[in-house]
């Protein structure tokens, strides 16, 4: 398995890169992981002038703790190379992770990473920027393991629900938002994603919820991804930075708990039990594992 960096992806903003003032509002926000945007939220005509923006933004804003990523415009497009080659040559130095929207392939993931593969090289960068790719097409959730398994420079998986609403014919009225359906419209999506990450050690991050007035709403859509598995949520607004750096973050009690019960069962096992009560419960190697992905998110965050 890869050695990949650990970064913190409780919540990921999306930032149109053509808007300087929002750039700015981002850096001071304290979100564990900010996306510049070149792809849907630029009009065409903005597309290369946001480049430079882009550039000014990374070298310029102080971003404190904050993941700094570019959002390229896709492989089958006339930007994204440039996307990559322009904000690479000027602010590699500044840029931590680039995504790649609508893959459809473990090849198109492969091209990405060898042309940052000799922009390194050439720049003599001496440090790997990661990439996050975006599921968003049904031939992209159908080769979702393949996809997973492409470079090791591959950090993330996202499920972006709104070009997949398009790709699959699902009618949602906004972004993410309900559905009527009985149940959960991306229950499948979700699950399958998620396998998919956690089989090669990456990181699933949720999409956009567009209705950024209804807070309760965009709540419960965190709580279920992070049930699931993901570790965190779109935000395409400030207001939802909160909402889901706070769900993707264990309780205090939960983390304490869980340390407890780790210690309990170190203390059986020492008596030679491989199973044994905790608060009334039976708790054995498996409850250990499970409550582990709790500390390990507990010690991502540094509680
Ligand atoms: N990042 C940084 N700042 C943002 C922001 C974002 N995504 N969205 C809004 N803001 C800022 C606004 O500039 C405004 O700042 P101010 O108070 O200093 O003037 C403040 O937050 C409140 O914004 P508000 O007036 O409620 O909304 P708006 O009309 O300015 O913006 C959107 C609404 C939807 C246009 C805007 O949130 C946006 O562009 N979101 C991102 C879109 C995107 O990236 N889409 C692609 C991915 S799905
Ligand atoms: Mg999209």
């Amino acid at each position: 398995m890869a050695d990949r960096p650990q970064r913190l992806r409780r919540c990921q903003l999306s930032v149109p890169g053509s808007n300087e003032k929002m750039m700015q509002k981002a850096a001071a926000l304290g979100v564990d992981f900010v996306f510049l945007d070149l792809e849907d939220a630029v009009a065409p005509s903005q597309k290369r002038a946001s480049r430079a923006r882009i550039v000014e933004a990374l070298n310029g804003l102080n971003w404190g703790r904050s993941v700094r990523c570019v959002r390229i415009n896709d492989l089958s497009t006339e930007y994204a190379y440039e996307d990559i080659i322009e904000v690479v040559e000027a602010a590699g130095k500044n840029l931590d992770v680039i995504m790649l929207p609508k893959a459809m392939s473990a090849a198109d993931v492969q091209f990405v990473d060898k042309l940052l593969t000799m922009m390194e090289k050439k720049l003599r960068l001496n440090k790997r920027i990661g990439i996050d790719v975006l599921i968003e097409e049904v031939e992209a959730m159908m080769r979702v393991e393949e996809i997973a398994a492409s470079t090791p420079r591959l950090e993330c998986l996202i499920f972006g629900m709104g070009d997949y609403s398009a790709s699959q014919g699902v009618s949602l009225k906004d972004i993410g938002g309900p559905s009527g359906y009985p149940g959960d419209v991306w229950h499948y999506q979700r699950h399958r994603l998620t396998i998919a990450a956690r089989a090669h050690r990456l990181d699933a991050v949720d999409g956009p919820y567009a209705d950024f007035r209804s807070p309760d709403a965009y709540r419960e859509e965190c709580r279920r991804a992070m049930i699931l598995g993901m570790v965190g949520k779109w935000a395409i607004h400030p207001s939802q930075v909160e909402i889901a750096q706070a769900v993707f973050s264990p309780a205090p009690e939960d983390v304490k708990r869980a340390r407890e019960m780790i210690k309990a069962y170190d203390a059986a096992l020492a008596q030679g039990l491989g199973a044994v009560q905790y608060e009334g419960k039976m708790i054995d190697i498996a409850s250990v594992r499970i409550v582990r992905n709790l500390v390990d998110r507990a010690d991502r965050i540094g509680m």
